[in-house]
């Protein structure tokens, strides 16, 4: 395995019974309510559009959170991870839901050799999966790969910029770290996670990639894939900016306190394959 590979996993294979245990992916109204859906899922829904029937894919889809979520909306749901204990997390979850859903470890490259070229209508993915792998491009064509034609992507995504500003500087809105996709990852050495939790941690040092949106629709674009909509919003699900973004008045999603609208904090991209 890569560096970068082994490094990431090991953080995310610790992370995830944290994740788990954790109010805020809310695995216990996943059991007591058969209709729960994930925060993140309710957000894309007036994008997202009827997933009935469809056969769908979840690239990167951790404790299955989200996967779970579009099971329960209608379509046919395999979720893809290479954390071997987050699909731990994932398939506990199902077997108290009940939900139809298939978990499978593998690297998102090697999704198409593992799950089979064009063998899906709907891929899906997003919520921080994107800045985990080093080349958009080799991600599109797997995108590509996996769908059928006239199959479609969905991801909300934290946006490019937001990713691109220093979360050390609260006094301003800097850019701090590079827009455009680097050979070289961004080294990060941090403790804690994205959830309320009080686990400590021993794998903190993980590789991440940024890349501008200019270069995430071209990707798809030379893997065949024709773009279908893309919307910007002013909010993330998770708290990217502590000390500069305050929660939006229905408590689900995180935005700055001091005029929203300077930072594009996520977007969300739909695109088909040709
Ligand atoms: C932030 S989480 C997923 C986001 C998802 N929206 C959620 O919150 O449930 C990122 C996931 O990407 C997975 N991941 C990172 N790099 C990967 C790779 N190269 N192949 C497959 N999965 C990967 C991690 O194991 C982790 O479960």
């Amino acid at each position: 395995m890569d560096d970068y590979r082994v490094l990431n996993k090991a953080s995310w294979d610790e992370r995830a019974p944290a994740h788990a245990a954790s109010v805020d992916y809310a695995v216990e109204r996943f059991v007591a309510d058969p209709e729960f859906l994930s925060d993140v899922v309710r957000f894309d829904l007036p994008l997202l559009g009827d997933v009935r029937g469809l056969r769908g894919v979840h690239l990167q889809c951790h404790i299955g959170t989200d996967t779970i979520s579009l099971s329960r909306l209608g379509a046919r749901m395999t979720g893809l991870d290479f954390s071997a204990a987050a699909l731990e997390q994932a398939r506990a979850l199902v077997a108290r839901t009940g939900d139809d859903v298939d978990f499978v470890e593998a690297d998102v490259y090697d999704a198409v050799d593992v799950l089979g070229a064009g063998s899906y209508d709907l891929v899906f993915t997003g919520i921080g999966a994107l800045c985990w792998l080093p080349s958009v491009e080799r991600w599109a064509a797997t995108v590509a790969g996996l769908l059928r034609p006239g199959g479609r992507l969905f991801i909300r995504e934290g946006h490019p910029v937001l990713w691109s500003i220093d979360e050390g500087r609260t006094d301003a809105l800097t850019i701090g770290h590079s827009y455009f996709e680097q050979a070289e990852p961004f080294v990060w050495t941090e403790g804690g996670t994205y959830v309320e939790t009080n686990a400590e941690f021993v794998h903190n040092t993980t590789h991440e990639w940024n890349r501008g949106l200019g270069e995430i629709v071209t990707a798809l674009l030379g893997s065949g894939m024709e773009l279908t909509g893309l919307a910007e919003h002013d909010s993330v699900p998770w708290l990217a900016l502590p000390g500069q973004m305050t929660r939006t008045p229905d408590g689900k999603e995180w935005r700055l306190a001091d005029r929203p609208e300077r930072l594009p904090a996520s977007y969300t991209l739909q695109a088909v394959k040709r």
